[in-house]
């Protein structure tokens, strides 16, 4: 039976555990050839001295998949360029990019510190681009020989990144700028065969329920019924955004919980008023309100 990704190459980042694993257990199961990209870091970002990618790897080969697993830090140039280059040596091309690892370090904005705010912002908004450049470099390269490209990039937004989220402020900034990178990447590298879409996806991991709390308790597994918040829900979005079949589909933010997938609908030109001259200081007051008073109600930050 084929599958919706049969013989496609697919790297998919943070892959040992939580909803990489899933891709990367999906991603096969569609026949994809998978590269399951891991560091094997702790819940903030420490090194734990585990491959969990590697278990990955071995149920994908087992299941009779092809794999290889590469343990590069995302946000590493070197060890990005390294990881697209684990897939094209491996498997002789790459068709798909999925952009998934990463950590939390949370505290409020007023107590957060410099390496906190460093770590976070590096290894999901620089751990994004670094991947996505060289990806896009190899791509570019292949369009301009002449040969087809039908790729895809499917990037990890975040719930916190489009609505913001309390405690977040390093992680929900950084997840923001992923957002507008799939706008900005799916504009760049349209011309080379290539989409970008990215997922706000919401399900149970370490990274959400690792903390318990009311968290951990919402996101409990039923004990008989559909497990909404199991994180293998996420996966059929993002195997279908690399499949062919998604290839007029690009510049996309899809939220996606359980079994409903919602497109957000991020910064637009909202209401205006245009004097056709410059405002004076005094004037703007009733002029803000009237704005406002015609515009959607912002969606509520979390926590807040
Ligand atoms: N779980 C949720 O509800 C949720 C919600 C919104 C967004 N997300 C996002 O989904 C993605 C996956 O999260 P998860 O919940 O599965 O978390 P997870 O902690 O279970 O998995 C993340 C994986 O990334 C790996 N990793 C961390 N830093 C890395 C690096 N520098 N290079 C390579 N691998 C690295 C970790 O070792 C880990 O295996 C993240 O980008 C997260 O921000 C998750």
């Amino acid at each position: 039976m084929s599958g919706v990704v049969d013989g496609r190459v697919v790297i998919v980042t943070g892959a040992g555990r939580g909803i990489g694993r899933a891709h990367a257990l999906a991603f096969a199961a569609e026949g994809a050839k998978v590269v399951v990209n891991d560091i094997g870091a702790g819940i903030d970002g420490s090194a734990t001295g585990e491959s969990p990618a590697e278990q990955v790897v071995a149920e994908i080969v087992a299941a009779g998949g092809e794999a290889v697993v590469n343990g590069d830090d995302v946000a590493d140039w070197a060890g990005a360029e390294n990881l697209i280059n684990t897939a094209i040596d491996t498997f002789g091309r790459l068709d798909v990019l999925v952009n998934n690892a990463g950590f939390l370090r949370d505290r409020m904005l007023v107590g957060m510190s410099e390496q906190e705010w460093d770590a976070v912002v590096r290894v999901h908004l620089k751990g994004h681009f670094a991947t996505l450049r060289h990806a896009a470099a190899y791509w570019r390269t292949e369009a301009k020989a002449g040969n087809p490209v039908d790729a895809r990039i499917v990037n990890t937004s975040s719930g916190a990144g489009l609505q913001g989220s309390i405690g977040q402020g390093n992680y929900a900034a950084a997840k923001a700028g992923i957002a507008e990178m799939t706008i900005q990447a799916a504009a760049e590298l349209k011309n080379y065969g290539v989409t970008v879409n990215a997922i706000a996806p919401a399900a149970r991991t370490r990274m959400t329920v690792g903390a318990g709390g009311a968290m951990a308790e919402a996101m409990a597994a039923p004990e008989e019924g559909f497990d909404a918040m199991a994180p293998e829900n996420i996966s059929p979005l993002v195997v279908w955004l690399g499949s062919t079949e998604s290839k007029d589909v690009t510049g996309r933010v899809f939220e996606v919980e359980g079994g409903k997938i919602t497109v957000a609908e991020g910064w637009r030109h909202g209401p205006t008023q245009d004097k056709g001259a410059r405002w004076e200081p005094k004037e703007i007051g009733p002029v803000v309100a009237d704005l406002l008073a015609k515009a959607e109600t912002p969606v509520p930050v979390y926590g807040a």
